[in-house]
């Protein structure tokens, strides 16, 4: 062995052992920090998540072979942040109430402009930075939190707040399992002003 390759095969020696005990502690603190989440919970979350049609407006459409279809690479995170919407059309008098995006994350109506919203794990864009009490204040006041602005039309909060306590805990427990999608979704636009009164 001349030197050269000593040397290296000391550090290769010194590296594998600091990675080691790193892995040690890491799993170590792991265990303390997060507990696993009950497996049967998830299942009954991801359920209620499919079956209460979270999807059809937090996963954008993509156009398939067969027509629209839900963009799983994309599952429930949102509006797209690269998808800058033109200003919304105005709509006739009449009976036509609201318009609504090809992806189904973008609406437009009497509330202004909403953009459904990242239920994914991301700390930053999503929800990752959201206790379970943090969810349940959120679905069961139909506000931000629990205690910011109102959530708007179309999402259908109050029929989340008349889940049970454990459901809506079923679901915060999917979300949580589901992978981070860095997507940062704009913040809603107010209607116009009306008119000023002559
Ligand atoms: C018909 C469309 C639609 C459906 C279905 C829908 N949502 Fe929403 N959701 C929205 C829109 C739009 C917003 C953004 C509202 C806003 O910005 O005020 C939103 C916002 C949210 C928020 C608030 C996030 C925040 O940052 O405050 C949560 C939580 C949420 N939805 C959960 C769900 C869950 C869970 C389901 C399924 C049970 C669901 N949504 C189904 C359209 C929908």
């Amino acid at each position: 062995m001349n030197t050269k390759s000593a040397i290296s095969s000391f550090f290769i020696a010194t590296i594998a052992t600091l990675t080691l005990s790193n892995a040690a502690s890491a799993a170590a603190a792991g265990t303390a920090a997060a507990p696993q989440p009950d497996p049967a919970k998830v299942e009954r979350g991801r359920y209620l998540v499919v079956t209460a049609g979270c999807n059809d407006c937090h996963t954008p459409l993509k156009m398939g072979a067969n027509g629209p279809e839900p963009d799983m690479a994309r599952l429930l995170s949102g509006h797209p942040q690269d998808l800058v919407m033109p200003p919304a059309p105005s709509l006739p008098p009449g009976p036509w109430g609201f318009a609504g995006a090809a992806t189904m994350t973008a609406w437009a109506g009497p509330w202004g402009v909403s953009f459904t919203r990242n239920l994914t794990p991301d700390p930053e864009t999503g929800i990752g930075s959201w206790s379970e009490q943090d969810f349940l204040a959120t679905v069961r006041s139909g506000r931000h939190l629990g205690r910011g602005r109102a959530l708007l039309p179309p999402m259908p909060w109050q029929n989340v707040a008349a889940m049970t306590d454990d459901d809506i805990k079923a679901i915060y427990a999917y979300l949580r399992t589901i992978p981070p999608i860095v997507n940062r979704v704009p913040e809603p636009i107010a209607p116009p002003a009306p008119p000023a009164a002559k």
